[in-house]
């Protein structure tokens, strides 16, 4: 049999778990999310969602890749064969499919305002109506469209040259100079004249906002902004070797996508503050507002071009997680090359993206209850599929499957001192699951 793909270094297995996790969630969702939901209250209660959800969700998906070094598919049905347990995996594919459509129409957004930052159309002088100019650019019938496909031949690019050559060596690559990019724009953000205003907003909780609404806009963007629910850590992770401690690695990709979180929101809000932009401007918030920041900024070519290379960088490394979680399954369930399942998921994506980018235009009257295709499937896959992922990861492994082989995981066969993996097991056990419950009631507005 052929000898299954591993991340090499333990260097390579962080860059490209912190890759899928930091994308736009966290440099385009957080940010708006933060800006409608109350500023500080709302990253408090992230925060909190963060540490007794998400980390150990991505525990369990940690012990259930690593634990098998399968495919999702795979995984479930070597944990539990003979049960209803392996058409969650179907669930799991089906929204990263979904995930991957819509989040690469987004993705061919940034290509498209990176291409306008270089070229100095977007911090050209003279009069400029930047939410007029983004209305119409959404709306143009192939324009987005085709950067939406180019963005996904990129990443088909990737994804087909493998786990080695493909996935890790990009996020290699890519991650640090994120990290370089990330900092360099702080410190702008930093020096600009109402900087503090903005500070203030981020970090100084006004607890009277929190609502029930504000809790689960928190506890959805945690979902997203970890990569969580769909397997997509679950099939990273059947790649990392049998010394990788899962425990540390989950809280260290927790610890920096919050971080990248943060400063995203300090790039953003202190720019915002400092021109007079309007926090709450929900997702137009960094293609409409922040251009017109940046052409009145001093410097404001240089700051642009960096700010939009940040968010190729940064969908590039999570749009391959995506795509890595069906191009898994199909290889190895359907024993077909690599190529051709990439193909697969390829052709998939660009169907149903070049559709959720349409549903901005052309097919804008085309609804499915009262929603464009690109909202029914950032609705149906973040709101409903994603925590739905997670719960069942949670009963899963807290539940279902045997003890010892969760403790085994955990410690790595009693490498690693247990009392960690003593609190992650009560998290998982309890305290996740009830959580994810009530969020998936409210989401369905049944409490
Ligand atoms: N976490 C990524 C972001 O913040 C998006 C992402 C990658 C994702 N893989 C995922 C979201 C799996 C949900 C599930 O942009």
């Amino acid at each position: 049999m052929k000898q299954r793909a591993q991340f090499t270094t333990k260097i390579g297995i962080l860059a490209a778990t912190v890759g899928s996790a930091v994308g736009l969630g966290n440099i385009w969702r957080f940010p708006y999310e933060a800006g409608s939901n109350g500023g500080a209250a709302f990253i408090f209660i992230y925060i909190i969602s963060v540490c007794v959800i998400g980390i150990p969700v991505i525990c369990c998906e940690f012990i259930m890749g690593r634990g098998t070094h399968k495919n999702v598919h795979g995984a479930f049905n070597a944990l539990h064969a003979s049960s209803l347990w392996k058409y969650a995996s179907y669930l799991n594919i089906l929204a990263s499919l979904m995930i991957l459509s819509f989040y690469s129409v987004v993705a061919g957004w940034t290509l498209n305002y990176l291409s306008e930052a270089v070229t100095g159309k977007m911090t050209m002088t003279g009069e400029h109506d930047f939410s007029a100019e983004f209305g119409n650019f959404v709306a143009s019938p192939w324009q987005p469209t085709v950067f939406t496909i180019i963005f996904l031949m990129f990443n088909h690019v990737i994804v087909a040259r493998g786990i080695k050559k493909g996935i890790e060596r990009i996020s290699n690559t890519v991650m640090p100079i994120l990290g370089v990019i990330l900092i360099v724009l702080m410190a702008n953000s930093l020096l600009l004249p109402k900087a503090t205003e903005g500070l203030r907003f981020l970090f100084y909780p006004d607890f009277t906002k929190i609502t029930p609404s504000v809790v689960l806009s928190a506890l959805g963007q945690a979902f997203f902004s970890l990569s969580l629910g769909l397997s997509c850590l679950l099939t990273y992770s059947s790649y990392f070797n049998d010394r990788t401690p899962l425990v540390k690695n989950a809280t260290m990709i927790a610890t920096l996508d919050t971080i990248v979180a943060i400063i995203s929101g300090i790039i953003i809000f202190c720019a915002l503050f400092s021109f007079d932009g309007e926090p709450a401007a929900g997702p137009k918030l960094v293609f409409e507002i922040l251009p017109g920041i940046f052409n009145s900024m001093p410097g404001g070519y240089f700051w642009a071009v960096l700010f939009f290379l940040l968010l190729v960088f940064a969908s590039i490394t999570s749009s391959i997680s995506m795509t890595e979680i069906s191009v898994a399954y199909f290889s190895e369930e359907y024993n077909i090359s690599r190529k051709t399942s990439t193909r697969i998921s390829t052709a998939i994506g660009m169907i149903f993206g070049a559709l959720c980018s349409l549903s901005f235009g052309i097919l804008n009257d085309f609804t499915i209850f009262g929603m464009s295709l690109f909202s029914l499937f950032d609705y149906i896959s973040s709101n409903i599929l994603l925590p739905l992922g997670g719960l069942i990861f949670t009963i899963f492994v807290g539940w279902i499957i045997n003890k010892r082989f969760v403790q085994e995981q955990l410690t790595n066969n009693g490498q690693i001192a247990r009392k960690s993996s003593k609190i992650i097991i009560f998290l998982i056990k309890y305290i996740a699951p009830i959580a994810i419950v009530v969020v998936c009631l409210s989401v369905l507005r049944v409490i």
